[in-house]
């Protein structure tokens, strides 16, 4: 079955990000000159997917008009002559063009499970891709496509895994597998924030996933947990415990996690460093300052 939309939820607080996030919403802070959200849409489209909905708060109408052309601006520039912007300005716009860009709003952060609840009518009966707005897989073959190519073989959910070096997974959502094929498994239960004593594999959850309708129906069913948030985790975990099947598999490629300053910081260097725009300069400058 085609997967023809994205869901892609931005509407979280982003406190990690704070006192930046009262102001800009984490997925517009760029790695090297690109807002993290505009690799994210790229790595939607690329993979083959036209339609993406945003899941927006009340303060983030704007998303749209990022992608949207400017056609005042475009004026604008032509008249003062600034031909190389202008053109990036067009090959930027250009770029977007073949997409469908829509949002649903998410009135309060009622938590990543909830947002995506909310692009429920959206996404109707067909299978659909999430992709967080903080994630991103830089690879050769895009992430979601990676994703999709698993779901067509195995008509189940799927959750994007990356082994990670065993002490960092406290802080993540941990999982418990049967290995089935080469990077492919059969999640047996998810742990959020894992004691050391509960973690059984190195792998753990990267915010994108192809969702059938039934994972809709539970998360509309689904009760806010202790901190008034509904998670995504927990109602895999809830799917797992009633017999249902869901499958992980271990994706190809970088994982650029963008959701503190940390690892926003590494993601940056990261992507400015690959740039031969930038790239070159930046590795020599660095290598002046202590
Ligand atoms: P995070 O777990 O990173 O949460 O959300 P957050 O609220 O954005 O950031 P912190 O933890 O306070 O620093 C994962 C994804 O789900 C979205 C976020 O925008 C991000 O893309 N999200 C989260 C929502 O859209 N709504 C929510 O209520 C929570």
């Amino acid at each position: 079955m085609e997967i023809k939309k994205a869901i892609i939820p931005v509407a979280g607080l982003g406190t990690r990000f704070l006192p930046l996030s009262k102001v800009l919403s984490k997925e517009f802070i760029p790695l090297a000159d690109k807002p993290v959200i505009q690799y994210i849409v790229e790595e939607v489209q690329k993979s083959g997917i036209k339609e993406i909905v945003f899941v927006v708060s009340p303060g983030q109408k704007a998303i749209l008009s990022y992608f949207k052309k400017s056609p005042d601006l475009e004026k604008l520039l032509t008249k003062r002559k600034k031909d190389s912007v202008l053109k990036e300005l067009k090959d930027f716009q250009e770029k977007f063009k073949d997409m469908e860009f829509s949002f649903v709003l998410q009135k309060e952060p009622g938590g990543d499970g909830h947002a995506i609840a909310q692009a429920s009518k959206m996404a109707g009966k067909d299978p659909v891709a999430v992709s967080f707005g903080d994630d991103i897989i830089d690879s050769d073959q895009p992430a979601i496509e990676q994703l999709v190519e698993i779901f067509k073989t195995c008509n189940a959910p799927v959750v994007c895994l990356k082994a990670i070096p065993r002490e960092k997974i406290p802080a993540y959502g941990s999982v418990v597998v049967e290995k089935i094929a080469s990077r492919l498994y059969k999640i047996k239960k998810i742990i959020e924030k894992p004691e050391p004593s509960q973690i059984s594999s190195d792998l753990v959850i990267v915010g994108k996933y192809v969702l059938t309708p039934d994972v809709f129906g539970y998360l509309k069913k689904a009760k806010p947990s202790k901190k008034g948030e509904i998670i995504l985790a927990e109602v895999f975990d809830k799917m797992l415990n009633e017999g249902k099947t869901i499958y992980g598999y271990e994706i190809k490629g970088e994982w650029l996690e963008c959701g503190d300053k940390q690892k926003w910081l590494k993601s940056f260097f990261y992507m400015a460093l690959k740039d031969p725009r930038f790239g070159e300069e930046l590795k020599q400058y660095l290598r002046t300052i202590k």
